[in-house]
């Protein structure tokens, strides 16, 4: 990976820091994002002392607010005429009810439209890479996932958090098969990297829910061998070229859910996204 610049979302923590070491350890380029510049200072602290590696570089960026994803994505621009791979990995569980800034629910908001708008802005440097790929972190969970186009506040129905994650994995896929679809020479794959001994249980979470997450952590795997396919699909020449896939945590093609694979729900999806960008004045 020497001379690849590589911008991980969410390198504060789990899935997202454990990447980060990994691919500066073969020699990236890698830029992190954090949404709080101290906890984004003590995280590139902790990556560049354990990759020993080049510094990797802080961008600071809150999925959960567009002016946010637009501030960090001109920043990245600035600052790297290039980005060879964009790793959209930052992503929250949360089992109550929140919203964005914007007043999306907070999972489809932060997980789906935040990633959404950072790709399509950071597009001029993607294509000015030779060999540009995108790697989306989904989730098994997006087998249960619906995506109900008419509750994207999340306050129609009654809220259950698990389902509202689900949706906003699918939203991954789907998000990556269309991608796929529109952008062939910047091929995008998502991947499921295990159930993973991080903090997503425990950030916006009831305190029974966040205990519960923290009984069984000790059980799961940890985000070392969950970064393995991250790393994969972001280096390895086996996948170059190729896109629209999704992976397990071995590294293998698997197929997704039946709804993850319907083009016109992928479609859909992506011109209701771009409406919502558009209209508000967030996108070309
Ligand atoms: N853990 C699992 O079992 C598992 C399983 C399947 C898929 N995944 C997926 O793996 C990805 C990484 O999750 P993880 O398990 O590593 O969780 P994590 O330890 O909670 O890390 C999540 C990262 O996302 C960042 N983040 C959260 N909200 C954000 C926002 N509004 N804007 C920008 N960044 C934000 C966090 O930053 P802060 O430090 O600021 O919170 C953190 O760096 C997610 O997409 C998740 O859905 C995880």
């Amino acid at each position: 990976m020497h001379g690849k610049t590589v911008l991980i979302t969410g390198g504060t923590a789990g899935l997202g820091q454990a990447t980060a070491i990994a691919l500066a350890r073969q020699g990236a380029s890698v830029v992190i994002t954090a949404r709080d510049e101290a906890r984004g200072r003590a995280a590139v602290e902790a990556i560049n002392q354990r990759a020993n590696a080049a510094p990797v570089r802080l961008i600071l960026l809150d999925l959960a607010s567009f002016a946010s994803v637009r501030g960090a994505a001109e920043r990245f621009l600035s600052e790297h005429p290039r980005l060879d791979v964009l790793i959209n990995n930052a992503g929250v569980f949360a089992a109550r009810l929140e919203q964005t800034r914007e007043g999306f629910e907070l999972q489809f908001g932060v997980n789906h439209l935040g990633p959404f708008l950072l790709s399509h802005l950071l597009l001029p440097a993607l294509e000015a890479a030779p060999a540009p790929r995108l790697v989306n972190v989904a989730s098994r969970a997006h087998y249960a996932g619906r995506i109900d186009f008419d509750d994207l506040r999340g306050e129609k129905h009654p809220y259950r958090g698990w389902r509202a994650y689900a949706r906003s994995k699918l939203a991954n896929v789907l998000f990556t098969r269309e991608w796929n679809r529109r952008f062939p020479g910047i091929p995008a794959n998502c991947l499921h990297p295990g159930t993973l001994r991080t903090t997503i249980g425990n950030k916006h979470s009831p305190w029974y829910v966040s205990l519960t997450w923290s009984l069984v952590k000790p059980f799961l795997t940890s985000p070392e061998r969950g970064a393995a396919t991250v790393v994969y699909l972001a280096s390895s020449s086996m996948v170059a070229g190729i896109g629209g896939r999704y992976f397990d945590p071995w590294q293998r093609e698997r197929r997704p859910s039946p709804l993850a694979l319907d083009d016109d729900l992928a479609r859909r999806l992506w011109e209701v996204s771009e409406r919502l960008m558009t209209e508000g004045g967030l996108m070309r």
